[in-house]
């Protein structure tokens, strides 16, 4: 199959100019698109065979459900059977924006978009190009993000065009994207609802909208026997680098050395190594494989640095990577616990 590049601009771009991308979509084809939080691959939510053609392009376990794009708020009661006065709470405060809603969900939504389960994740993206697409398609859009599964999610054009040009018709480059990492995803079906998966919006940003909300714990652990993320796909070990990746924690000149040491063994065994600092830290280095990720002083840089930086690791062939780590407050949260994905673990604190 040959794939397409479509350049847009998404500050100044007419409708009309998707209008082949939106063909391909009513003709149950698919497309990969720019939203606010990273790439996502598209196709039309309510069919189930082309759902199954998402899971064939990613190389995506089948039971790993998608998120369903949406530009009306009116689409989620074509999805949701329950919408309780919380989750408009929640819909009205960060829709259009970077989270997901968890709902039961109605028959018609196909079990091969949900990934057999009887929830359906639901979320209305803010990017322009992602609302004039669902809006001129006419369609619901089942997106997971644009990479082969068990890579980092897309923050560029040039990602999706690496992991999957010749299974996809079409790629929409709108540049990069704003924030970097995935939506925050919430179950709305508990009583107390849950974070599956942390992002942008935090929870204490979704705690003022609507009281207690309850994080799923198995978050920044590594999944065991009894403890699993509640989201199927939080449970692989995504995001992730070929080398082999360690963060280490500690106070910036301890973690300095400590990083230092490590990489200096493994250069002196004829290994690549690759440090990922900070725009604060990376002058501290007296080694020249050292990457900045962002700036500690805004943790917003850092999440729309953090899957390129990752990307960067496997194109300079880097064999031991050493990241510094980040304080899980906040928007830190999310980055850790797609960090620690990254590194399978694998942490160590001076
Ligand atoms: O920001 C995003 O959410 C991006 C963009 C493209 O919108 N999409 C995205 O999709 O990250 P994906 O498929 O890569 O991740 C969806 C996550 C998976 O971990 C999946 O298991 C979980 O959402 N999920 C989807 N439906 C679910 C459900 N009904 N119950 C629990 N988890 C669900
Ligand atoms: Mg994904």
């Amino acid at each position: 199959m040959e794939t397409r590049i479509q350049k847009v601009n998404p500050e100044n771009f007419d409708d009309r100019e998707l209008d082949d991308a939106c063909l391909i979509l009513k003709r149950e084809g698919l497309v990969a698109f720019p939203t606010e939080t990273v790439y996502g691959l598209g196709a039309d939510a309510m069919k189930e065979e082309t759902s199954k053609k998402i899971y064939e392009a990613k190389g995506r376990p089948s039971d790993n459900p998608l998120i369903i794009h949406i530009a009306e708020t009116e689409s989620v009661y074509r999805l949701a059977k329950v919408v309780t006065g919380k989750a408009e709470q929640l819909m009205k405060a960060f829709w259009p924006g970077p989270l997901t809603i968890i709902f039961e969900k109605k028959r018609e939504v196909p079990y091969s978009t949900t990934g057999g389960l009887d929830t359906v994740a639901v979320r209305m993206p803010s990017h322009p190009v992602a609302r004039a697409l669902i809006r001129c398609s006419g369609i619901l859009i089942a997106a997971p993000s644009a990479n082969t599964s068990g890579r980092p999610s897309p923050t560029k054009a040039e990602h999706v065009w690496e992991d999957l040009s010749g299974r996809i018709d079409m790629i929409i480059d709108g540049g990069q994207v704003g924030i970097g990492i995935e939506s925050t995803i919430i179950d709305m079906t508990e009583e107390v609802p849950v974070i599956l998966r942390p992002g942008y919006v935090t929870k204490a940003m979704l705690e003022e909208v609507i009281g207690e909300v309850a994080m799923d714990v198995a978050l920044l652990k590594k999944p065991t026997g009894e403890l699993r993320p509640k989201a199927p796909g939080m449970k692989y070990r995504h995001y992730a680098p070929k080398g082999k990746m360690t963060i280490v924690e500690g106070r910036m000149e301890d973690v300095v050395r400590e990083i230092t040491g490590m990489a200096e063994k493994w250069k002196d065994r004829g290994k690549k190594v690759a440090v990922i600092a900070t725009e604060e830290s990376k002058e501290l280095y007296p080694i020249e494989e050292v990457y900045s990720i962002g700036s500690r002083k805004n943790e917003a840089s850092i999440a729309a640095g953090l899957y390129d930086i990752l990307r960067k690791m496997d194109h300079i062939g880097a064999e031991y990577i050493f990241a510094e780590s980040f304080s899980e407050e906040h928007l830190g949260h999310a980055i850790m616990n797609r960090l620690l994905k990254a590194a399978g673990y694998q942490k160590v604190k001076v």
